[in-house]
């Protein structure tokens, strides 16, 4: 049964990129970063247990980022698990966590044959080992790809993160590594776990609530933010491109004016 389980789907219509139409392809979002949010509630709607929701979502992931990759997009950071997550049943936090091994496992070769390079995001302490050593495993077997750079965050939170890189920076400082005086932005990101990724241009989150979840906090800070009510695994490639589309039309200002203004 599980053999299959994160076969893109077939029901989603593949758009091939020639018939993409009204996108313009010389501007679209280096990083994209997807709050995969309403798992639960679209696996409740159709009376099946959360967990069904979960492996619904990893195949919509799936999709989706070979959908974003076909468009140009570089990046595509994932939540796919939270400090928070720790949270819930231990039945659905065993489950989510068996859902990425087997993920890890049975997408590698995708991953090679499509030039996907794997990276995470996230705090290891906690995880299964089994989990650790796979995501050490996907990481060292697509390092050299050059591809769309699939980045998910696992048991991250975006304050924990920048505690961490506090941390990290206080002790540089007192080894004698780093001066309180040269610390600035690009110092601070270098220790992040986004090191060397762009900050995301377009955050999107399905599900119909409107909130950050903790989810990169520093690096959204000019982000793009575009939702949609529908839950995750009913998430397509058709509404991916409508974010596209939206985010297109966004006039980016960073605090400043645009020309003429
Ligand atoms: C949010 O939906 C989703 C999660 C907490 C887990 C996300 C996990 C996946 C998409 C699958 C695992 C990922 C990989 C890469 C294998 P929710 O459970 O909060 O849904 P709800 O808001 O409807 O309750």
């Amino acid at each position: 049964m599980l053999k299959n389980l994160f076969r893109a789907s077939t029901t989603i219509k593949d758009v091939p990129v020639a018939e993409v139409k009204d996108v313009d392809l010389t501007h679209i979002p280096q990083h994209v970063a997807i709050i995969m949010d309403g798992n639960g509630r679209w696996a409740k709607a159709q009376g099946k247990p959360r967990t069904y929701g979960h492996s619904a979502g990893a195949k919509t992931l799936k999709t989706i980022v070979r959908f974003a990759d076909k468009l140009g997009v570089k990046v595509l950071s994932a939540y796919a698990f939270s400090t928070e997550n720790w949270k819930r049943p231990i039945t659905e936090v065993n489950f989510i966590m068996e859902l990425l091994s087997r993920y890890l496992t049975s997408e590698i070769q995708d991953f090679k044959d499509n030039n996907v390079q794997v990276r995470f995001m996230g705090s290891r302490e906690g995880l299964p080992p089994v989990v650790n050593a796979k995501m050490n495993h996907a990481i060292e077997e697509t390092k050299n790809n050059t591809g769309i750079v699939l980045n998910l965050a696992v048991n991250y939170g975006g304050q924990a993160e920048i505690i961490t890189a506090v941390k990290k920076i206080v002790q540089d400082a007192k080894l004698g590594a780093l001066s309180p005086e040269d610390i600035n932005n690009s110092v601070f990101e270098n220790y992040l776990y986004s090191r060397n990724l762009p900050p995301p241009d377009l955050l999107i989150r399905p599900g119909g609530d409107f909130r950050i979840s903790n989810f990169m906090l520093w690096q959204i800070a000019y982000a793009e933010i575009w939702t949609t009510e529908t839950y995750w695994p009913a998430f397509t490639q058709e509404m991916f491109l409508e974010a596209i589309k939206d985010f297109q039309r966004r006039d980016r200002r960073y605090g400043g004016l645009n020309a003429g203004k």
